[in-house]
């Protein structure tokens, strides 16, 4: 099964959203395998987001991650990033369509309440930044018999 990875950012906290979002992905039928509350500081924010250092907007994004704690969490389904990403929507909250997490509870491009993996090697990146080994947990959900058919497992 494929791994991704989805931080709840300060907004998603901040707006009373964490239980919300993270019950979108639930119900999809996406298994969690980890999850932890921390603080972005400089260091991580700029590791995290350093694909985006030459971006006109990378200084305020590096302040939005700062400003509260955040919630990391990874997540295992069939074709988890593809998946995550499509639940997920488009990056501006205002333009993502209605069904998506961000179509339903975001109007900003910044407070957009999750960043969702790219990719299955940024999504293996993301969980070791994040994760260590013993923190990520193997589990059989009880109703997996009834969430994937045996062809599909
Ligand atoms: S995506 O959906 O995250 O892959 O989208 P992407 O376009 O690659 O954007 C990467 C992150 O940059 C943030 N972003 C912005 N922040 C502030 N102002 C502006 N204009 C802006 N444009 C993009 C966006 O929220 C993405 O954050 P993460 O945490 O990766 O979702």
């Amino acid at each position: 099964m494929e791994r991704t990875f989805v931080m709840l950012k300060p907004d998603c906290l901040n707006r009373a959203m964490l239980g919300k979002v993270i019950s979108r992905l639930e119900e999809k039928g996406l298994k969690l395998i980890g999850m932890k509350m921390l603080r972005f500081n400089d260091a991580i924010a700029k590791e995290h987001y350093a694909h985006l250092a030459s971006k006109p907007f990378f200084p305020s994004i590096v302040e939005f991650m700062k400003r509260s704690p955040v919630v990391a969490t990874a997540w295992e389904g069939k074709d988890a990033v593809e998946v995550v990403r499509k639940a997920v929507g488009a990056t501006n909250g205002r333009e993502a369509p209605p069904g998506t997490i961000r179509g339903d509870y975001s109007m900003s491009v910044q407070a957009n309440l999750i960043h969702a993996s790219d990719s299955k090697e940024t999504a293996k990146k993301e969980i070791g930044r994040f994760f260590k080994d013993e923190e990520l947990f193997e589990w059989e959900p009880a109703a997996i018999s009834y969430t994937y058919s045996a062809s599909e497992v």
